[in-house]
């Protein structure tokens, strides 16, 4: 920390590398010293797009051994988020990783060592959190508004175009794991339970993606509610990440809520949180994210959007995909070994 403020690099200079930089140029407490990526017209690029000078590297390891840097993004193809996670951290630097943090199980316990044994602190990439609707969902669910829960379903289904890199499912997982993560996140993160089983399935539909772009699950919650989670690539849609809650005092449909708090309430009511429907990183309130962060930091303590907690969400997106494997065979999920077994 330099003269009260906090070096921030980011590594990987691509699309989303534009909402963290932009989240730490908001900050009063962040400089950003340094950007990295594998080459150097993208650092420019980024450079140019925010009008700052930084130091600009295209090695990781000399970005690390740059003293002024406290903080790193990763934002690079999700196949080298685990060693790049395992560098930073034992470089003693701050990480805040882009989801998926790893796409395969494997990597998760030396992740979570490098970040615990090294002492530093970790956030994770799941922007819808922060979303103002989401968080008022969650609320509405601890504070026991829902009675128990029984079922949550979600979707993501988001078409774009996507970079080559995430044709390649050695280099990207596969669709959960790469997309519908953020939803089996949000799902996880509402109902305040872990997934613990999988039965998951998958179609390959179109041409683009050597995997296939559409995958679907059934799942249980460790506090026995169900969930049904669809995730698609392709298609014709606007960004769509759908949360539906049951439980036995009332529904949460997306912003639609049908309570028994409220006596006579002939439908579900809507309220407007002003979130735009959007994928597009520069809509994403990655400011509000970077801003919990740097409290965490600040007040040396864990971040509930940390590495750990993280973990479960991936473990169940691995499990809809090797159970699509399997022809649907059921997955049983251990977080604390890090493991999917067969059931
Ligand atoms: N949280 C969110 O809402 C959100 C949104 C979008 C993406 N993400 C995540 O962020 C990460 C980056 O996604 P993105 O959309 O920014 O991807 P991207 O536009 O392709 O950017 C990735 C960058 O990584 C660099 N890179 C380093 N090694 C590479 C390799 N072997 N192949 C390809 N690129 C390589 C590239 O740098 P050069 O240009 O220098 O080659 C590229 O600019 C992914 O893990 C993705 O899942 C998260």
């Amino acid at each position: 920390m330099r003269q009260g403020k906090y070096g921030c690099a980011v590594w990987g200079c691509g699309w989303v590398a534009s909402g963290h930089i932009n989240a730490y140029l908001r900050h009063p407490a962040c400089e950003v010293v340094a950007l990295g990526s594998r080459s150097s017209s993208s650092i420019e690029a980024k450079q140019k797009e925010f009008g700052i000078a930084t130091a600009a590297y295209t090695d990781f390891a000399a970005l690390l051994a740059d003293e002024r840097v406290d903080i790193v993004s990763i934002c690079t193809p999700n196949n080298q988020h685990a060693q790049e996670c395992i560098m930073a951290a034992k470089a003693g630097k701050h990480v805040f990783i882009e989801k998926p943090i790893a796409i395969r199980e494997e990597d998760l316990p030396a992740m979570i060592a490098a970040v615990e044994g090294a002492g530093v602190k970790s956030m994770v990439g799941f922007i819808l959190r922060f979303k103002p609707l989401v968080a008022m969902q969650r609320r509405l669910v601890q504070e026991g508004e829902l009675g128990r829960v029984f079922m949550a379903n979600v979707d993501y289904w988001f078409g774009r175009e996507r970079p080559g890199w995430m044709k390649h499912r050695d280099d990207c997982g596969g669709a959960f794991i790469l997309a519908g993560c953020h939803s089996v996140d949000m799902a996880r993160y509402i109902v305040g339970a872990d997934i613990c089983e999988v039965r998951g399935d998958a179609a390959m539909v179109g041409d683009y993606y050597e995997y296939p772009p559409v995958e679907t699950a059934q799942v249980r919650f460790s506090n026995g509610a169900l969930g049904v989670f669809t995730c698609s690539l392709v298609g014709c849609n606007p960004y769509t990440a759908n949360i539906h809650v049951l439980g036995e005092k009332g529904t949460i449909m997306n912003d639609r809520f049908y309570l028994r708090r409220f006596a006579g309430q002939a439908d579900y009511f809507t309220i407007d949180t002003g979130s735009k429907n959007s994928g597009n990183v520069y809509d994403h309130p990655f400011p509000a994210m970077v801003g919990h962060f740097i409290d965490c930091i600040r007040e040396d303590r864990e971040s509930p959007h940390n590495l750990r907690d993280a973990v479960n969400a991936h473990l169940a997106c691995l499990a809809i995909r090797k159970s699509a494997d399997a022809k649907g065979q059921k997955i049983l999920i251990d977080n604390d070994t890090c493991t999917l077994a067969l059931a």
